[in-house]
């Protein structure tokens, strides 16, 4: 096989950032892809629906001339958020979820939720709505070692929540184990996951093996070879309940490269590519565009697209730096090669 065509993809877990940096991000979010679910945490976050249809309007203005790409806005839970922010969010039909950071957990999250219950009535109230919620899967809790962060949550409060909340739309973010894989293929319809490019190609060795590498470095972090196989499996399955959400998250390569590096990797330079890299190498390339372009669709009730991009089996390198506003950052998989590449489609 030469060329893949597959329906036009989406982002289903996004940073796009704001000011300077959106002509780099929404440009190259919206080069391959239709639509992208754009992440609430700015500084400061996006806590109603005012703040995130004015971000809306600055992701707009940034879009490429011509574009069709659309994002879809998210809003951030905080111990404040009330049932009425919930109605706005859902009269204003913009806004596709409500994220779930526990406080400090990672990159501008110290407004998140300090206790699950203090939300309860939130989450009644769009469990009733069909509101989803989106969440980043990891306890706080300093004694918990930062490798096992995501299978405590998943057993302390994920579980309890999905018993309590059983109609609640819940999206388990980037998940990075077989726990969370299990818990996902376990659990009932109503809640389903991403998988970024980075926990599909790498491992916690290819972070710390031979010298630590920034920009490997993402939340929650890489783990070992047997999660990152439960993964690759899990995405290559066809399980409607696991699709694309690259999770790209722009960082200066001065915060990247620093004695306290920030957490997140950049990967809207190649995303499809990237994934496509990971399918090939499971042999299941065949399964990429239901993971690619269907399942997230499908999951949060949203028109399948209908245009295509096509992937041409022709080795490229990708780019060692891409510009952020007036600074530079250092993508996912830097300077190598990638096997498949997006062409232009014959009008
Ligand atoms: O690595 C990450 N970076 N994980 C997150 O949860 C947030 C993200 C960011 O915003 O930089
Ligand atoms: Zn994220």
């Amino acid at each position: 096989m030469d060329t893949l065509t597959i329906t036009r993809p989406d982002d289903w877990h996004l940073h796009l950032r704001n000011g300077a940096a959106l002509d780099n991000t929404v440009s190259d979010a919206a080069r391959n892809f239709a639509r992208a679910m754009v992440m609430p945490n700015l500084a400061p976050p996006l806590v109603n629906t005012d703040q995130a249809s004015n971000y809306r309007e600055q992701i707009l203005a940034a879009r490429p001339q011509g574009s069709a790409w659309q994002p879809l806005m998210t809003l951030y839970l905080t111990d404040n958020t009330t049932a009425q922010d919930v109605d706005a969010a859902v009269d204003s039909s913009i806004i596709y979820g409500i994220k779930y950071y526990p406080a400090g957990a990672t990159t501008n999250s110290a407004s998140g939720v300090t206790d699950i219950k203090k939300t309860y009535k939130v989450l009644e109230h769009m469990q009733t709505l069909g509101m989803p919620l989106q969440i980043h899967g990891e306890v706080t809790d300093p004694n918990i070692d930062i490798f096992d962060r995501e299978a405590v949550f998943i057993d302390r409060l994920l579980t309890p929540l999905a018993k309590r909340f059983p109609e609640l739309k819940i999206i388990l973010e980037h998940v990075t184990t077989q726990e969370a894989v299990t818990f996902v293929i376990e659990s009932s319809p109503s809640i389903a996951a991403t998988i970024t490019p980075q926990h599909l190609l790498f491992n916690r060795n290819h972070l710390l093996v031979g010298g630590i590498r920034p920009h490997l470095y993402c939340l929650p972090v890489l783990k070992r070879d047997i999660h990152q196989q439960a993964l690759i499996k899990a995405a290559t399955s066809g399980n409607t309940k696991f699709f694309l959400g690259t999770d790209s998250a722009p960082h200066s390569q001065t915060n990247k490269e620093s004695a306290c590096g920030c957490a997140g990797c950049y990967s809207h330079h190649a995303a499809i590519e990237l994934y496509a890299e990971a399918f090939d190498q499971a042999d299941a390339l065949n399964m990429l565009e239901g993971f690619a372009s269907h399942f997230g669709a499908d999951y949060y009730g949203l028109p399948r697209n209908t245009e295509t991009i096509t992937l041409s089996q022709k080795a490229w390198q990708t780019p060692n730096i891409c510009q952020l506003g007036g600074e530079v950052l250092t993508p996912l998989h830097a300077g190598q090669q990638l096997r498949w590449q997006v062409i232009e489609e014959e009008q």
